[in-house]
């Protein structure tokens, strides 16, 4: 039979990322292998993309700049959360294609809004109030900083009312519980530009002073809260009209699963898809922006990834196996410079392997941290 050549597409998507640290890189390792033309928006200073793709547009995040980038594109998609709402509106407003859209982006972009979204599809959220200078919570405390925070950075223990007077008073703060956290999980979801949203399976995630330190697929927990996981972050994305990636993630609190947030774009918690998963979650990003059909969800093998923080001493490939990714970003204190994926027949073996490529690059291991 004849292929109908006339229903191929007659050039390649070209797809405008505004942003270019690690999420940027690999999405550009993805764009490759879908033979997708690809471009970044940065500003001046950030490091990491202007060094190795050679599509890069140095601006601003505002209209003028952000104008002349898109219009090099068919579609624009993000890799960060900066670029204020209002721009994002005007941009829309004068013929960019925005995915996922300006609506999707600022309510996405505001815990507070985020948490409302939650509400609406019936899930329960991590109770908070907001902090209100004429009463003082109930301490110890945590603050979140509504909008702007990433890696822990914007989360704040308070633990003396002097604290308190620590936290910039230009920001809306949410206050919550410290809450008894048994597992953290986060699901990624991905919906696809006609709106249908599919999810890579409930992986657990751990954490130390903050930030991920590893992400392990399965979770070890019970098959039932993974599901409650995953049907609740398709039904969150599904209600917050989103195309491509959206990650959740989940406290365990007393076997009850409460959302924490969302980010509208591909995120940590799937970088174990690049090894473990039939598609990546970044190639499955670019699908849906591109208007693509998209790739299966599917796990393939129990996974473990471990972010490399700080100072990373590369000694010749690991033996074991576990596939390293480095970001080309200057080491410092607490900045996640790379990651690695073990994965292996069974979990422990996976988390095993991993642990040792780390220790094999110098990276310290974080005996305190809570298996969360
Ligand atoms: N109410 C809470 N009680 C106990 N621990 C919490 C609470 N809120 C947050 N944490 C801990 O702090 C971590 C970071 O919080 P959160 O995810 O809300 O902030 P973030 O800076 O947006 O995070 P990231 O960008 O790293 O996902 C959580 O993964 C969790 O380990
Ligand atoms: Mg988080």
């Amino acid at each position: 039979m004849q292929l109908n050549r006339a229903r191929l597409p007659v050039r390649r998507p070209r797809i405008g990322v505004v942003g270019g640290g690690q999420l940027a890189r690999m999405l550009y390792q993805a764009a490759l292998d879908l033979d997708l033309e690809i471009g970044f928006h940065i500003r001046p200073g950030d490091e990491g993309v202007a060094g190795w793709s050679p599509h890069v547009n140095i601006g601003t995040f505002e209209t003028p700049s952000l104008l002349g980038f898109a219009s090099g594109y068919d579609a624009i998609t993000f890799e960060h959360e900066l670029v204020p709402a209002q721009i994002l509106i005007e941009l829309e407003e004068r013929g960019v294609t925005i995915r996922p859209s300006a609506t999707t982006m600022a309510t996405t972009a505001d815990k507070i809004q985020q948490r409302a979204l939650f509400k609406q599809v019936g899930a329960t959220a991590v109770p908070f109030t907001i902090l209100n200078r004429d009463n003082t919570p109930t301490l110890p405390a945590i603050a979140k900083a509504a909008t702007g925070g990433y890696d822990g950075r914007g989360v704040v223990l308070l633990e003396t009312e002097s604290a308190l007077g620590q936290l910039d008073s230009a920001t809306t703060w949410m206050i919550e519980s410290v809450l008894p956290i048994e597992a953290e999980l986060a699901v990624v979801t991905v919906t696809s530009l006609q709106g249908k949203t599919i999810c890579y399976p409930a992986v657990r995630t751990r954490q130390a002073g903050g930030i991920c330190v590893e992400v392990h697929w399965p979770t070890g927990l019970p098959r039932e809260i993974d599901q409650r996981a995953e049907s609740t972050a398709v039904s969150i994305a599904a209600a917050a009209n989103v195309v491509g990636v959206l990650a959740v993630e989940f406290f365990l609190v007393a076997g009850e699963l409460l959302v924490n947030e969302v980010a509208p774009r591909v995120h940590n918690s799937g970088h174990l898809t690049i090894e473990a998963a039939r598609t990546s979650q970044f190639e499955n990003h670019l699908r849906a922006v591109a208007g693509m059909p998209l790739g299966s969800t599917e796990m393939l093998m129990p996974a473990s990834m471990l972010n490399l923080i700080g100072e990373v001493h590369p000694q010749g490939p690991p033996a074991n196996g576990a596939r390293i990714h480095l970001y080309g970003k200057t080491p410092r204190a607490g900045r996640k410079i790379g990651h690695l994926t073990a994965i292996a027949p069974d979990l422990s073996q996976a988390r095993a392997m991993a642990a040792e490529a780390a220790a094999r690059l110098g990276v310290a291991r974080d005996g305190g941290s809570r298996d969360g």
